[in-house]
């Protein structure tokens, strides 16, 4: 283990760049589905801190609806409730809450009713009501649902008039945001793309992949791209292989249902892993907006040529927890959670090795793996950098130089550290890895900015560029979809195969070793 050596301060000066002066203009964003897990947990803390740091307008409204027993009221109240318990809201102004909370609506209704829609729209449209023909005024569909009632749901927001398909985006703008997954294979994402296209443009969708608004996942693009020392050694001559770990702690918890239907290669590859990916190995784009970023990023995923189902098993390794023991407590396997079937096959950890087939990576492996019930909460981008060439110091037998290795840890302790070697102090050349470390909390305190507040803003002002196009997300299941085909035979892998609270199953050790790695226990 290498020592950590420095806690930058940092420069004086900051670059503000355009993004701090944002503010969206008054619109009615409407919830379907408020009474889920997703907008206590994740949507309400975001809305409150946008409102709260003036960056929306306080004239908005925010109407949930659902089949719960709410009125406007008594909505109100268990927003607050959930606000309170927020870990996203420590240190939160009552005041600002309080005003926050006075922007939210509640409609009741079954949301495959057309009267529901029927109810939205009065309530939208009363809201317009003053709004003239120069006002930027926007509506915001934010379908917070089971993914089966995607489509129902978006045919009936359309059928409304609630989002009219319009090309361009003018003063009255209407979008719609999707959650992941957006589909469960090529074909399904493709059909529901095609029925989206048919009822909205390209324009008016926010596919959302909440990794991407998290501040160290931008960070990448700001580390690659804003400075000019690592892009001339970002590449195949320097670099050895690169790690992508999203590890976690937690279970199944009360997602069974869901999860049973997923499994790690859907919940966590095909969206936050690919993206992480992407934003890895692209090529630098020509401007910091939209297009220029998902076109660098849907030409990685273009040169990662899909493998056939039949040698899924030699670029994959997948597994399922056990029981053990997870911070000094014991927890059950998968298979004992309730809701999970008995025999269950669903994977709950994977490693993938992929290459990018193009000028800058071809023959760099990158290695992706994330999983429940690991031994750490830990997510990270780690790229080895290869041994120097020729030696010139002389090592006691079987001992290497350990390679340079820049990480970009996303969450927990955000931050950026090198290892390099150096030499010990003492009259012997002696040399030991440390690291040089920027830590976002010593830096900046912590961030108290949830990814979701990010997106929800960017989904306000019309910029997608930290949201999936089309092209990126029928790309990720083309890479996917033989992946999890090729593992659906039982004989390759006997499951459950890794004991809760490790770091996996030890079959993939041998997997990285293949290609001279060893994975990082971040
Ligand atoms: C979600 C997955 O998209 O991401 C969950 O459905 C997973 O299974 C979660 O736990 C991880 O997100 P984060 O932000 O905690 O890393």
């Amino acid at each position: 283990m290498s020592t950590p050596i420095v806690a930058p301060a940092t420069l004086a000066h900051e670059h503000t760049g355009e993004t701090s002066m944002r503010k969206a203009a008054r619109c009615a964003m409407v919830i379907l589905g408020a009474g889920g897990d997703l907008t206590r947990r994740k949507l309400m803390p975001a809305l409150a801190h946008l409102a709260c740091d003036g960056f929306m307008d306080p004239e908005s409204i925010i109407i949930g609806v659902g089949r719960d027993n709410f009125t406007d009221e008594s909505w109100r109240a268990a927003m607050g409730e959930a606000l309170k318990t927020s870990d996203e809201m420590q240190g939160a102004d009552a005041g600002a809450v309080t005003k926050f909370l006075g922007m939210l609506r509640f409609v009741r209704g079954d949301l495959r009713a057309t009267e529901t829609y029927k109810s939205i729209t009065e309530r939208v449209t009363q809201f317009e009501g003053g709004a003239d023909d120069d006002d930027h005024i926007g509506r915001l569909i934010y379908l917070a649902i089971p993914p089966s009632l995607y489509a129902d749901a978006a045919k009936r927001v359309s059928e409304s008039g609630l989002v009219p398909r319009t090309v361009r985006d003018d003063k009255k703008w209407a979008r719609i945001v999707i959650e992941k997954p957006f589909g469960r294979d090529l074909d399904s994402a493709r059909s529901l793309d095609k029925l989206l296209l048919s009822l909205f443009s390209e324009q008016q969708i926010y596919r959302i992949d909440h990794y991407l608004g998290k501040e160290t996942v931008q960070n990448i693009l700001v580390l690659r791209f804003a400075n000019s020392i690592f892009e001339p050694v970002w590449n195949r001559n320097y670099v050895h292989h690169v790690q992508i770990t999203a590890a976690e702690t937690v279970g199944v918890e009360h997602r069974a249902s869901y999860y049973e239907e997923s499994g790690v290669i859907r919940d966590m590859f095909q969206n936050h892993l690919m993206q992480l990916l992407t934003l890895t190995a692209m090529e630098p784009p020509n401007a910091f907006d939209a297009d220029a970023v998902r076109g660098e990023k849907a030409k990685v995923l273009g040169s990662i040529h899909p493998v056939a189902p039949e040698d899924a098993a030699d670029i994959s390794i997948i597994g399922q927890y056990g029981p053990g023991e997870v911070n000094g407590e014991h927890v059950i396997s998968y298979r004992d959670e309730p809701g999970v079937a008995k025999e269950s096959r669903v994977p709950t950890y994977a490693a993938i090795r992929f290459t990018v087939d193009n000028w800058r990576w071809h023959g760099v492996p990158f290695f992706l793996r994330s999983g429940k019930r690991l031994a750490k909460h830990a997510t990270e981008i780690a790229v080895q950098f290869k041994e120097p060439p020729h030696s010139l110091f002389r090592l006691p037998n079987g001992e290497s130089l350990e390679r340079n290795v820049l990480v970009m840890r996303i969450q927990p302790d955000e931050g950026i550290s090198l290892r390099f070697e150096v030499k010990t102090p003492g009259v012997d050349v002696r040399m030991a890895p440390v690291r040089m470390v920027f830590n976002y909390a010593d830096a900046y305190g912590t961030s108290n900015h949830p990814a979701y507040e990010t997106l929800l803003l960017d989904c306000m002002l019309g910029d997608a560029t930290l949201f999936a196009r089309w092209d990126e997300v029928e790309a990720s299941w083309r890479i996917i979809d033989p992946i999890i085909e090729g593992w659906k035979n039982p004989n390759l892998v006997k499951l459950p195969n890794y004991t809760s609270g490790t770091w996996g199953p030890s079959a993939a050790d041998a997997f990285v070793a293949k290609d001279g790695a060893v994975w990082r226990e971040p």
